[in-house]
Order: structure tokens, then sequence, then C-alpha cells
């Protein structure tokens, strides 16, 4: 049966379970790159968000997101298969897209196995639009389709913003 998902920053104890959704799902057939001592490493960079989708005390989701100026980048994120559909990646990846526009992004960056083929149709689902093919970008064996979603353009004024009044007038 399933349960309420929750989204929450990730913990040290998430650190085994993310890494093994990265080398299944995102990383299978390549040489990882993401083993659970690099993810405890990005949990701790002041510029990246690791995001966990959790049911109970279990992972089922997750998504990793480096904040630059202007530009973000979607590094990973993965959904467990038994619980796609749900609508979990979808949620995952509106939070960063929301702190996104909150933080003045302009513009956030991803890329995926030119391959595949329900990634492509679900970040197109979420307003991405395909830029460019990379031959041989992952390990020199395969090609990397690279995504965009614009925010708001680039140099735009960032919309004017005051801190809330602490006390009354
Ligand atoms: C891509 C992935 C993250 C989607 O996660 P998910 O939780 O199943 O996605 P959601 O349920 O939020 O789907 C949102 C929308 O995306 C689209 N979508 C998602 N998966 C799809 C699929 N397999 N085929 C077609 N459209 C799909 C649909 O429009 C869906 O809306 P709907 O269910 O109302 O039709 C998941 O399939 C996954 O983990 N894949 C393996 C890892 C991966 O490819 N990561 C991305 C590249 S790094």
């Amino acid at each position: 049966m399933n349960g309420a998902i929750t989204l929450r920053p990730a913990l040290p104890r998430d650190a085994h379970a993310i890494a093994a959704l990265a080398r299944d799902h995102v990383e299978a057939g390549l040489p990882p790159k993401y083993d659970a001592a690099k993810i405890l490493r990005a949990m701790r960079q002041r510029d990246t968000v690791v995001l966990v989708a959790a049911e109970g005390s279990a992972v089922r989701g997750f998504a990793v997101m480096e904040f630059g100026e202007e530009r973000a980048h979607l590094v990973l994120l993965a959904v467990s298969p038994g619980h796609r559909r749900r609508g979990i990646g979808r949620r995952l990846l509106e939070w960063l897209l929301e702190s996104a526009r909150t933080a003045g992004i302009a513009s956030v960056h991803l890329e995926l196995r030119a391959g595949n083929a329900a990634a492509r149709r679900f970040y197109r689902a979420l307003g991405f639009s395909e830029t460019i093919l990379v031959p041989g970008y992952y390990g020199g064996r395969e090609a990397a389709l690279r995504m965009i979603r614009v925010l708001r353009a680039p140099g735009a004024a960032l919309p004017a913003w005051q801190p809330p009044w602490l006390a009354q007038k």
C-alpha cells in the first residue's frame, strides 16, 4: 500500500539509498560516478540541494541540483521503479524549480541519456525544451541530450523584494 510522500532535504543516512538509485537507474551500464561518499559531499555543498521524496523511512526518489548565479544544473533525478507515475518526479522537480525561481535563477539546465525516452517525455511534461545532442558525453559511449527550462530572461531585473516587517508600525 502507498502512503504519504514527504519532500525533505537529504540526511547523511540517506546517502546509500540515493547512491543506489543513481547507480541502478541513472548510470546503469556506465562507469559509476556517484557513490555514497560523493552524495554526502554534495549534501555539504552550500550551492547544492539534495532533495529526497520519503515514504516513512524509505527513500522513493531524489534529486540533486546545483545553484549558480543565474543558472542551475539538475545533476541527478530518479524515482524508484515501483513508485513511478505517482507524481513523485514532478513534485521533486517542481520544488526545485520553485526554489530556483525564488533564488532569481534565469534558467535550469540538464543532460540525460539521449535514448532515455521516458525521461525526455517527463522533462517535456515539466516544461523543458531540448537544445543540443552531445555525442559521446557519457564515457565516450553514449550521447547526451541537453534540455533547458527558462525561468526568466537572463539579466532582467529581479522583482523588487522587501524584507517582512518584524514589528507592527
Ligand atoms: C523520469 C522519472 C524521474 C519520472 O519520475 P515519475 O515519478 O515516474 O514521474 P511523474 O509521475 O511525476 O510523471 C510526471 C509526468 O511526466 C510524464 N512521464 C513520466 N514518466 C513517463 C513515461 N515513462 N512515459 C511517458 N511520460 C512519462 C507524464 O506526463 C507524467 O504525467 P502523468 O503521469 O500525469 O501522465 C522516472 O521515470 C525515473 O526515475 N527514471 C529513471 C531515472 C531517470 O531517467 N532520471 C532522469 C534522467 S537523469
